[in-house]
């Protein structure tokens, strides 16, 4: 068996055992505590960016390597994170949000790499999306230079406004569904970088999705160990 037909094969339901939801194991944190002070963001249900319709976002849609050098506005950048992890209603042990996720799992951390949004000083930042919040990580003038190179040298990256960062949590998918979470991990991260998509369109901006990138370079700048949390997919976006 290659490494694709194994995974299928141990993923399938006659092979993946309870889960730890079934054995009754507590349930992870919704999302990944965060220290550091908190920054509100705009309301983002009480914006008037979206300018064009469904139809036009999806007709207009193309992967975006040319970014303007306008910066992006946090009411946009709020906008744009609604869009992708927007927390909708908050139960005790799921989330409903603005994209579909396999049980409401939700397990993804959006971090972002800030280079040119207003008011926003460069560097890492995280997003709390059940509070709809950002942390300021570190402050980094060269991130984007960095995060370029990381991407296996992709030099237009560099020229990004901000950088989305889906880090995949694992465990908060696998609690419920064991093995079979490792196949959701990939699938709900589509669906999360498509809606990015779809809200750059409706503001003047335009993304592309990146999966070129160097694992262990990306989880050690992040400081994830890699295996609990991992960067999985993702997209620099600014205006076109
Ligand atoms: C999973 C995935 C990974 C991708 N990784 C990269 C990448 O690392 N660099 C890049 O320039 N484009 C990347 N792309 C963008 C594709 O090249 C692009 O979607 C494709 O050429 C079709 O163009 P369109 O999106 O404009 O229709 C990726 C797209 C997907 C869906």
């Amino acid at each position: 068996m290659n490494i694709g037909e194994e995974f299928f094969e141990k993923t399938k339901y006659p092979n993946i055992s309870e889960s730890d939801q079934e054995k009754k194991l507590p349930h992870p944190p919704l999302e990944t505590p965060q220290g550091g002070e908190a920054i509100d963001l705009p309301d983002p249900t009480g914006l008037s960016l979206q300018t064009v319709s469904l139809t036009e976002a999806i007709n207009s849609r193309r992967s975006r390597r040319k970014f303007s050098t306008q910066p992006l506005s946090q009411e946009e950048l709020s906008w744009l994170l609604w869009a992708t992890q927007g927390v909708q209603k908050q139960g005790d042990i799921r989330t409903v949000r603005t994209v579909p996720s396999a049980g409401g799992r939700h397990p993804f951390d959006t971090y972002l790499a800030i280079a040119n949004v207003t008011g926003l000083e460069p560097g890492l930042y995280r997003y709390l999306a059940l509070s709809h919040q950002l942390v300021l990580i570190r402050e980094d003038k060269d991130i984007n230079e960095l995060i370029a190179a990381i991407c296996r040298e992709q030099k237009w990256i560099a020229e990004a406004a901000v950088t989305f960062l889906w880090i995949a949590v694992p465990y908060r998918s696998a609690w419920r569904y064991s093995q079979r979470a490792w196949r959701y991990l990939f699938l709900d991260a589509g669906h999360v970088c498509q809606n990015l998509y779809l809200a750059c369109e409706a503001v003047d901006a335009g993304c592309c999705a990146v999966n070129a990138f160097d694992d262990d370079a990306l989880n050690q700048y992040l400081d994830l160990d890699g295996k609990s949390r991992f960067a999985i997919y993702l997209a620099p976006a600014g205006h076109k």
